[in-house]
């Protein structure tokens, strides 16, 4: 697996200033006086990919919350750009009346947003708000807005940190390019 990797785009320790950053931020937005009423807190993480990000993300949220879960499909198998984004399932409680945060590891075609944020929308949450961690630098992603996004990068594909190419690499606690032989490798 290591010797897959081209290049180091972020390391870990970088990301996880940014994460505790991105942490601070959500939480100022999410604790009277900005965020008014007794409404609270849903963090719903879009599967697979923000599985990692979102773990530890939430550990530096101290508000009260719920989880909620979307997985979503854009980039099947080996694909290395967006097929069109479909919900595979969902486990989301009710969330009428919610403080809703959307959870994804990376803003690409911005496709998958296009297609949750309307989603949850419709479910009658009290508010929808979207956190990236990665957002690719293309006029695509640089159209949506976005409420919080931890890093803007080059338009090239990255594995790592929940990220992955063929559903492996997730593990891997750097944000990284893959060798060229690797993505072209037929399976
Ligand atoms: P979008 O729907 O095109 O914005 O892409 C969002 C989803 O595509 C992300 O949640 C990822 O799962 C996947 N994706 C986009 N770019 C990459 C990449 O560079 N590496 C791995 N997955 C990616
Ligand atoms: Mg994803």
């Amino acid at each position: 697996m290591q010797g897959d990797i081209d290049r180091i785009l972020i390391p870990r320790r970088q990301i996880a200033q940014r994460v505790h950053e991105m942490a601070a931020a959500i939480t100022a937005d999410h604790t009277p006086p900005k965020m008014d009423g007794s409404a609270e807190v849903t963090i719903v993480p879009i599967l697979t990919g923000a599985m990692v990000f979102c773990g530890d993300l939430i550990r530096e949220i101290p508000i009260a919350m719920k989880i909620g879960l979307l997985t979503v499909s854009s980039y099947p198998g080996r694909s290395v750009s967006s097929q069109g984004a479909q919900v595979i399932e969902r486990q989301l409680e009710d969330v009428r009346g919610r403080h809703v945060v959307l959870v994804d590891d990376i803003l690409d075609s911005g496709n998958t947003l296009r297609l949750v944020v309307p989603l949850v929308s419709a479910m009658g949450a009290a508010s929808v708000r979207t956190c990236v961690l990665l957002r690719k630098d293309r006029p695509a992603s640089r159209e949506m807005q976005v409420d919080y996004v931890g890093f803007e990068i080059p338009d090239e594909f990255v594995v790592g940190y929940g990220l992955d190419f063929n559903n492996y690499y997730r593990n891997l606690p750097d944000i990284v390019t893959l060798k060229r032989d690797v993505l072209e490798a037929r399976p």
